[in-house]
């Protein structure tokens, strides 16, 4: 298929772009290389550089290059900042995303894989976290990404549009060769955080130590954008095979502190981690771990990294490889 695959420059979407190819699918990346690296593109001229809710842009690229199927990984991603500004998030996330899928509508492109989110269900009432448990988001990152599936149903309803929407747990992980990885600029997330506090010895912020979880930090399921990125791949299979509107999460269903992931990371590197405790992030859930039955049974999707220090190792060697992140 040809398809066009938005935020393609970014974290898991350089890693969803690379097994696309693999399987033989022509890509479009579209990237407004915001928060992307030109870098992560591994075939430069596969890069449009753009908005994907500019609808000129889009319609011309939809049309010129014959696209079979949306990607679409472009967003706004921090539970934080999305609670400090949620209309932008808002704009981002769900405006921009409408205009996209109204201009797909209008070239008849009617084939759409959303990279969606475990924020999506807010602080769980029981774990692990299936498909059916309540949607509750507790930020507006969650919120922006609910609304745009509950969109997606009704386009589906009344446009025949087509679509997964895929709910990441937390992508972790780099590819198994080193080339690609997790990089953004300030870095929020825990395991690049954590690493690069074993590579610099600056001690690592512990944000919240009284949850209601086994040693007080906060539990999330990690999972490997490798294994994300498979997902995608059978998301457009099931696209091929069979009329779908449908969401499912992607997890490992083990859940890990931030206090394990420290001494995991401890392990994987073998040099001390130095901690700072800090108060809580606003927005932050104190448990998130998956179900992704649905995913095994209807996607046919398995993970193959299951242990976290697997996946901290790879992404301890794409750190190793970029230590200054990909301008080096
Ligand atoms: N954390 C720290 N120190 C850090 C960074 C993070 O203690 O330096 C903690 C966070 O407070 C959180 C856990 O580690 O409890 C994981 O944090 P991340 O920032 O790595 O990931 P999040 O769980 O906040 O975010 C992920 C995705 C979001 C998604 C969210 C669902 O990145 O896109 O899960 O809640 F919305």
């Amino acid at each position: 298929m040809r398809l066009l695959v938005t935020g393609g420059a970014g974290y898991v979407g350089s890693v969803v772009a690379r097994r696309l190819r693999a399987a033989g699918h022509e890509t479009v990346i579209l990237d407004d290389l915001s928060t992307g690296h030109r870098a992560a593109v591994e075939r430069p001229d596969d890069l449009v550089q753009g908005d994907f809710g500019d609808r000129l842009r889009v319609g011309g690229l939809l049309e010129a290059r014959r696209i079979d199927a949306v990607v679409h990984l472009a967003a706004s991603c921090l539970v934080g900042e999305s609670v400090a500004d949620p209309a932008a998030y808002y704009r981002n996330n769900l405006e921009r995303s409408l205009a996209l899928l109204d201009r797909m509508r209008q070239a008849g492109v009617l084939r759409f894989v959303l990279s969606s989110t475990a924020a999506v269900y807010g602080e769980p009432a029981a774990l692990p976290i299936d498909e059916d448990h309540p949607t509750r988001p507790a930020n507006p990152y969650g919120d922006t990404k609910l609304a745009l599936e509950r969109a997606l149903h009704w386009y589906h309803a009344a446009h025949g549009l087509r679509f997964v929407a895929l709910r990441y747990f937390n992508a972790a992980g780099a590819t198994s060769d080193g080339a690609l990885g997790e990089d953004h600029r300030p870095e929020s997330h825990l395991v690049p955080n954590v690493l690069r506090a074993a590579l610099t010895g600056e001690p690592v912020p512990i944000f919240g130590s009284d949850y209601p979880t086994p040693d007080g930090t906060a539990v999330r399921d990690y999972v490997h954008v490798e294994d994300l990125a498979e997902a995608h791949l059978a998301a457009l299979r099931r696209l091929e095979s069979r009329a779908a509107g449908e969401s499912f999460n992607l997890g490992n269903g083990h859940g890990f502190s931030v206090l394990q992931v420290i001494e995991t990371a401890r392990r994987v590197t073998g040099r001390p981690i130095p901690v700072r405790p800090a108060g809580r992030r606003p927005g932050d859930p104190g448990t998130l771990v998956a179900s992704a039955q649905r995913a095994r049974r209807e996607l046919g999707w398995a993970p193959r990294f299951a242990e976290l220090g697997a996946i901290l190792e790879t992404a301890w060697r794409f750190l190793r490889q970029h230590p200054d992140g990909y301008s080096a």
